[in-house]
């Protein structure tokens, strides 16, 4: 017993050393089994009054990935029947900072502890904690209340997946925003590695110390994790704490593991009615749930593109994000009246390969539009599309054309979710959007590691007028993990074409030549018949993408025709000139006509 008291009072010792002023604001831990098997893997999001912490956060602190002071101890709570008086388990809370807000007074980051596992020992069940002092002071109930977040883990192999099991997981901000007097819907983004069923309850006091049921009258639907909320009680900030379990089945009631979420949500007067427009994101901001594959030491950029209401302006786009990633400052395009932040990541190898990142966009009006969550997958490659690799590759078409193609440079498998092939005219007005996922006219065809997307445009061309394809994220995507999404391709110039005009009859141009002096044709002025041996190329798949013209073997200043009945013809480039596939056209040795 002596010892136990011992440790009970540095355990306190280290609580009043950490009490300088209320600073705590939240966070999240979970767990799995470690690649090696012998350890566990805890991971874990902590977030601090930034105005308390060292160093506080900013981009630069972010993108170096400096470690801040720790505020503490992950320990291991006895269990009296295995523990004894053995010393337990203790690490470091440490954090790397992620995401901070300078308005809000706040900072967030991630951290990690490799939880050793006794195999000798026959213990099955662990608990830990992470208990200190104070919350910050400004709440509605719970100010400067003691901390306490509890992780349990069954460490006992599964049958099913034959490891450990590995507890629900959740990205969640430091803090959520309700306007007073309005209906709210909180969604809690909860994910499983093995798909188990995940059920949320509001945590015990024993579970979560001085915050305890500190936000009345709010509805959590213990099935989805979602959190519906009149606000109509008092104004301020509320702290949230919920443990999140996993469950063999609907019927079990024994959590394989349970994690504890908590979060503020600010309950706040706004000069606006309930049912304003609040910021949505726009145009190619990548949708909530992508899956993208992140080759580690390559950069991941993307842009997020947000639509403010009419009458009002965006003033912060929250984050929840991976270690390393940062953001541009807030921008407003002139031309289409839009904000926008740019974010870039570049994994290292300290990265895990499963990485979430969440935003969210706040106007000065207070009001937030929906959440998106992405992942991102360090150390997995994502599909791109092969330049060339556009059927038909010409770049005049007829007006009949439906039937295009292009190849990417992975063999994946079809996208699950919507996703999008668009056909804009060359200034810039959307004709036709082709949801891959749906779409009747849409095949993938396999060769060589690759998949083709083959798709067909609905919308008649217009003689004379030219037009490009834009790409989508994710037309095909991966089979490992969540499925890394193929890149999309955002580039105007990428695969333009014009559409023949109607007043030319789209027939071969025929010139006569004596040696090199242009002369009248003639019928029967030349033998046109000529032996080959080669496989006609005039087959009906090359009809289908209009691919009519090609080299010739064994001679550049001819090429093969085909007429669309699939009979085939040789065709003789003017004098000097070579014929250039690419192009479908013949022109002067070394000067590509296209
Ligand atoms: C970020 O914080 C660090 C550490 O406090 C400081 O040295 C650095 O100057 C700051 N950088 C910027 C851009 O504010
Ligand atoms: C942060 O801490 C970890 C583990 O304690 C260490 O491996 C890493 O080098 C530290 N990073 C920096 C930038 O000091
Ligand atoms: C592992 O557990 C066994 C049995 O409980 C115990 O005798 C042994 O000391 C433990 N080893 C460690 C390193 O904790
Ligand atoms: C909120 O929901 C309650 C119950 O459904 C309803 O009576 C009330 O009118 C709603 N309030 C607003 C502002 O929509
Ligand atoms: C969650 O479950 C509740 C109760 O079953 C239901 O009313 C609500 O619509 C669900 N929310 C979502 C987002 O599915
Ligand atoms: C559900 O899981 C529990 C605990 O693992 C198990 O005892 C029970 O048989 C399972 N029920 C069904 C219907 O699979
Ligand atoms: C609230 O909004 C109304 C209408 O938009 C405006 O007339 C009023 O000045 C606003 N009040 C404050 C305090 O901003
Ligand atoms: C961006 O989205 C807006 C509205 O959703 C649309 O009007 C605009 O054309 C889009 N811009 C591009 C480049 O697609
Ligand atoms: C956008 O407008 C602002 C203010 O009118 C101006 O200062 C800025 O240079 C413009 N930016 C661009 C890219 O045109
Ligand atoms: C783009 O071109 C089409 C067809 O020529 C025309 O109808 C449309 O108004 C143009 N749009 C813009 C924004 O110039
Ligand atoms: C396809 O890729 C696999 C794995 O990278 C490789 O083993 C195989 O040889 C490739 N097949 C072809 C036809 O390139
Ligand atoms: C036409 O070409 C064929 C094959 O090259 C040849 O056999 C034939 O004699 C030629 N006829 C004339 C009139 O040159």
């Amino acid at each position: 017993m002596e010892q136990r008291i011992k440790a009970t009072i540095v355990v306190i010792l280290i609580g009043v050393l950490g009490c300088d002023a209320s600073h705590f604001r939240g966070g999240s831990i979970f767990w799995k089994q470690s690649k090696s098997g012998d350890t566990i893997d805890i991971d874990y999001r902590e977030s601090w009054r930034r105005t308390s912490q060292t160093p506080m956060c900013n981009e630069t602190v972010i993108s170096d990935r400096i470690n801040s002071s720790s505020e503490g101890q992950l320990a291991e709570v006895p269990s009296m029947y295995y523990d004894g008086y053995r010393p337990l388990f203790s690490d470091a809370f440490a954090y790397v900072c992620t995401d901070y807000s300078l308005l809000e007074d706040w900072q967030s980051g991630r951290g990690h502890i490799d939880f050793p596992l006794n195999i000798s020992s026959r213990k099955t069940s662990y608990t830990l904690q992470f208990t200190g002092c104070c919350w910050i002071g400004s709440l509605v109930y719970g100010g400067d209340s003691h901390w306490k977040l509890q992780i349990t883990m069954d460490t006992r192999v599964r049958s099913d997946t034959g490891r450990m099991n590995a507890s629900p997981r959740v990205d969640f901000p430091p803090i959520i925003r309700v306007q007073y007097g309005c209906n709210h819907t909180i969604n809690i983004p909860v994910g499983d590695e093995d798909n188990d069923i995940v059920r949320c309850r509001w945590a015990t006091q024993e579970e979560s110390a001085g915050v305890y049921r500190s936000f009345p009258n709010a509805v959590l639907h213990h099935q989805n994790c979602s959190i519906t909320y009149a606000a109509n009680y008092q104004l301020g900030w509320y702290p949230v704490a919920i443990q999140i379990e996993d469950f063999a089945n609907t019927t079990s009631n024994s959590p394989l593991s349970s994690i504890p979420l908590q979060f503020l949500v600010s309950v706040e007067k706004l000069n606006a009615s309930c049912n304003n427009e609040r910021p949505k994101f726009v145009n190619f901001t990548l949708p909530d749930k992508a899956c993208i594959g992140v080759m580690t030491d390559t950069d991941f950029l993307s842009d997020i593109y947000i639509q403010s209401g009419s009458n009002s302006s965006i003033s912060e786009v929250n984050t929840v994000s991976p270690i390393g990633l940062v953001k541009s400052s807030l921008q407003r395009s002139n031309q289409t009246g839009h904000w926008h932040i740019s974010v870039q990541w570049n994994p290292n190898s300290s990265n895990s390969i499963n990485n979430v990142f969440c935003f969210t966009a706040v106007d000065d009006n207070g009001l937030s539009s929906d959440q998106r969550c992405i992942t991102l997958l360090a150390g997995v490659p994502a599909a791109e599309i092969i330049r060339g690799s556009q059927m038909p590759a010409i770049t005049q078409v007829t007006k009949t054309q439906t039937v295009w193609s292009v190849e990417f440079n992975r063999p994946d498998k079809p996208a699950a979710r919507s996703a999008y092939i668009y056909l804009y005219l060359s200034n810039g007005t959307l004709v036709e959007a082709i949801n891959v996922l749906t779409s009747p006219g849409v095949t993938y065809t396999y060769l060589n590691n690759r998949t083709r997307i083959h798709f067909t445009t609905s919308s008649s061309l217009l003689p004379g007028q030219g037009y490009y394809f834009l790409f989508g994220q994710g037309l095909v995507q991966g089979t490992e993990y969540c499925g890394a999404e193929s890149k999309p391709v955002l580039d105007p110039f990428f695969w333009r074409f014009t559409v023949n005009p109607e007043a030319t009859i789209p027939i071969e141009h025929v010139s006569c030549f004596e040696g090199q002096t242009p002369i009248a044709c003639k019928e029967g002025l030349f033998n046109c018949t000529e032996s080959w041996s080669f496989t006609s190329p005039c087959t009906q798949l090359n009809k289908l993408h209009n691919q009519l013209k090609f080299p010739y073997p064994g001679a550049q200043n001819k090429f093969i025709l085909c007429d669309l009945a699939g009979k085939t013809y040789v065709g003789h480039c003017p004098p000097y000139e070579i014929f250039y596939e690419q192009c479908s056209t013949c022109n002067a040795i070394g000067i590509t006509p296209c």
